[in-house]
């Protein structure tokens, strides 16, 4: 890990949107929750959990479709501080919020009020199936940026599960983590998620990408060289289309699927069945949209695995130019970029020292990410964080994200 206090430093010198992002040390935001917990509960916290954020580098969509994703857990991460208190009621506050609220799990109605709650629900509801769960006090508190397309949803969850379970002495095997995580998303909170966010969130290694076959589950672990850093580029545009377009385009996927089994006359479960040469052998007999949704899915699919035998050979360039090859194909085929994140990344494209870049995450807003020459990480952020601010955006923010490792328990 480069060091953290010269990026503080300069970005204390920027403009409030920018220094929003001078994060104080994992240490420091430890402290300050358990202080916060004192202060809201009147004791210790039992215990101390932690999950991080992340970017994707390649592999956008693939997960739900059965293919490959190649995410890095970033050095943003979601604290929960979390006691025993018995009973039924849970108290929880957010630190982000400034908001406290107690709630039961039982009956499990969905709070639109306090959104943030249902994962909390969710979570204890999923984990008193396999063993009674009693009432707990939450502090929360997060430095990933929220509805940044940076999985602070799935940080939060796996903090969550990572504390209720151990609480509760309930001994999940670590790849469940993750499955409840996605369970929750997708049944208590309405999103129709995959798998790979809650996944990084558990496995994620210091300076590694982590390769995930979503179907098999299995996943192996690549270094990323250290002549280069990631800026991450927040467009400041929240998602407002992302769920149902999200799940829009995860139905759609599902026709496709039954069409090209149709067609192709074999079994298909997922859009992994189907060869990009058995696609292209029905581009004029397929729908165009469907069409299109696959011929990304399945080219992506086949990207990640590029990009992660790329980074073995540290051949940075070749993964620039699949970087690059994703956001066209998101973009075009997919339809999920946005006008702020095809400025960010042409933006980025035209800056000397940088490999590549690309949307990362669900799209339609949210964030890009640029890998770029480490040597130049502090001017390429100010300077592409200034070019997309001449060009009219406001509100968006660029910061150097450091990998980051997996969820962390530990007792306060
Ligand atoms: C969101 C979902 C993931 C994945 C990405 C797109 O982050 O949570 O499961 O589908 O979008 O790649």
């Amino acid at each position: 890990m480069r060091n953290q206090i010269r990026y503080k430093k300069r970005f204390t010198k920027q403009p409030r949107e920018k220094a929003v992002d001078e994060i104080a040390s994992e240490q420091d935001i430890r402290k300050e929750l358990v202080k916060l917990y004192r202060e809201e509960f009147g004791k210790s916290p039992d215990i101390l959990t932690s999950a991080p954020g992340r970017i994707n580098l390649v592999g956008e969509h693939t997960d739900y479709n059965g293919g490959y994703v190649l995410p890095i857990a970033i050095d943003r991460r979601t604290y929960t501080a979390a006691g025993r208190r018995g009973g039924e009621l849970f108290i929880a506050y957010s630190k982000e919020l400034s908001k406290k609220t107690s709630f039961e799990i039982q009956p499990g109605k969905f709070e639109h009020s306090n959104f943030w709650v249902n994962y909390i629900k969710g979570a204890c509801t999923l984990l008193s199936d396999m063993s009674p769960v009693k009432g707990v006090n939450f502090a929360i508190g997060s430095t990933v940026p929220r509805g940044s397309g940076l999985s602070s949803s799935a940080a939060y969850v796996v903090s969550i599960i990572e504390a209720v379970s151990r609480l509760h002495d309930i001994k999940l095997k670590d790849i469940e983590v993750p499955i409840l995580a996605q369970r929750i998303e997708n049944e208590f909170v309405g999103v129709q998620s995959g798998i790979m966010d809650p996944f990084v969130a558990k496995f994620a290694r210091e300076n590694n990408a982590i390769l995930v076959d979503a179907r098999s589950l299995e996943y192996k672990y690549v270094p990323i060289s250290d002549r280069c850093s990631f800026l991450v580029c927040v467009t400041g545009v929240k998602r407002a289309l992302a769920t149902t377009e999200y799940n829009k385009r995860r139905q759609q996927c599902q026709i496709a699927v039954v069409g090209l089994a149709e067609k192709l006359n074999r079994n298909i479960t997922s859009l992994r069945d189907v060869t990009l040469e058995e696609l292209k052998c029905l581009k004029n007999d397929f729908d165009p949209t469907l069409y299109a949704r696959s011929l990304h899915v399945i080219t992506e699919s086949q990207r990640a695995l590029q990009t992660f035998a790329a980074l073995e050979n540290d051949d940075l360039e070749f993964v620039g130019k699949l970087m690059l090859e994703s956001h066209l194909s998101l973009r075009s085929n997919y339809e999920v970029s946005s006008p702020e994140l095809d400025a960010f990344v042409e933006i980025a494209e035209q800056s000397e020292g940088v490999y590549g870049a690309r949307m990362t995450g669900a799209g339609f807003g949210g964030s890009a990410i640029c890998l770029v020459d480490a040597d130049r990480e502090d001017e390429l952020a100010i300077e592409i964080a200034a070019k997309y601010k001449a060009r009219g955006f406001e509100g968006g923010y660029v910061f150097i994200a450091r990998t980051g490792s997996g969820s962390k328990v530990e007792h306060a």
